[in-house]
């Protein structure tokens, strides 16, 4: 038996840095949204870990997040069996989106139902957070408040499916890097993240009545690592410009980049926006797509 995982990408519709903190990571409180632009990953049995991928850019070494996953799940559940993926990409690497993210959340879904593990919840929930601080938002899926690093989730009322056009610059960013250049409340000479006064349970009471009804409130689409993203890569400010002009109600870099986004009141929209943009950023990838309520999808093929 094969089991078959598709493994959304995410955009952050908001992302708000709340302050440093001891260890090194930043508090956050961020609005997570999965889309429909998806990997492919096939498991089956086998005596040890095994891996392929279709793309050059994804090592297949330790450093591999599904093999990485895989071990973790391994350990925690103390199952001594193997497993062979197949990865195929079809989300952008380095981009932002959370592929590498939502394949790590993909490999814990699939080993639990290959083996038969039966883990509880909490136990998964618990890996995919120490995997990284995105992984855990992709056991979920749709749309979902992240706080503490991200990794601490709470489901949000789906928005109206939305169209957006997201656009992938010919580099990535590294994370580490936009972390290092924001600018935290109360440290010497920055003002360029904003603390939420009220607190975090009070943005939950907000964020958790979100909706975009025809894209009419969009008040709380922010995201305040976007000045050191600005800073150090201009062309991506040009493009979320040139997006807001083209029609976008909104447009924003998804949490450090280097994907940039727009929302868009309809399809039709999208369409136009691309024939204006495409010619101008010629070494960018656009890609429409729509916001998704759902996350990991498993399903059984027969070997
Ligand atoms: O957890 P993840 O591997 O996705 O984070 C990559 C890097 O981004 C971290 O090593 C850290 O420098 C930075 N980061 C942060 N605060 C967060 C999330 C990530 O400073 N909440």
């Amino acid at each position: 038996m094969r089991l078959v995982a598709r493994c959304p990408a995410k955009v952050n519709l908001s992302l708000r840095v709340l302050g440093k903190r001891p260890d090194g990571y930043h508090e956050l409180e961020t609005v997570f949204q999965a889309v429909d632009l998806w990997d492919r990953l096939d498991v089956e049995l086998a005596d040890d870990f095994e891996m392929s991928c279709d793309h050059p850019g994804i090592p297949l070494d330790d450093s591999n997040l599904v093999l990485r996953a895989a071990r973790r799940f391994r350990e925690t559940t103390g199952v001594d069996r193997g497993a062979s993926f197949r990865l195929r990409k079809g989300i952008p690497v380095g981009g932002g989106m959370g592929g590498g993210s939502s394949d790590a959340a993909g490999t814990l879904v699939l080993l639990d139902r290959l083996w038969g593990t039966g883990a509880p919840r909490e136990q998964i929930h618990a890996i995919a957070a120490g995997l990284g601080s995105d992984v855990a938002f992709f056991l979920t899926g749709g749309t979902a408040l992240g706080r503490g690093r991200g990794e601490r989730i709470e489901p949000l009322e789906g928005i109206e499916e939305t169209p957006l056009l997201l656009g992938f610059p010919p580099f990535g960013i590294p994370t580490a890097e936009v972390y290092r250049r924001v600018r935290v409340p109360g440290a010497p000479g920055g003002d360029s993240v904003r603390l939420t006064p009220s607190g975090i349970d009070v943005s939950v009471a907000r964020f958790s009545t979100l909706k975009l009804p025809g894209g009419k409130d969009f008040g709380f689409v922010t995201n305040d690592l976007e000045r050191a993203v600005f800073e150090g890569w201009p062309e991506l400010q040009a493009f979320r410009d040139s997006l807001m002009k083209a029609g976008a109600r909104k447009a924003l870099v998804s949490g450090s980049g280097s994907t940039v986004f727009g929302i868009f009141p309809e399809s039709d929209l999208v369409d136009r926006a691309v024939s204006i943009l495409g010619s101008v950023f010629a070494t960018w990838e656009l890609r429409p797509c729509r916001t998704i309520g759902e996350g990991i999808r498993v399903r059984s093929e027969a070997g």
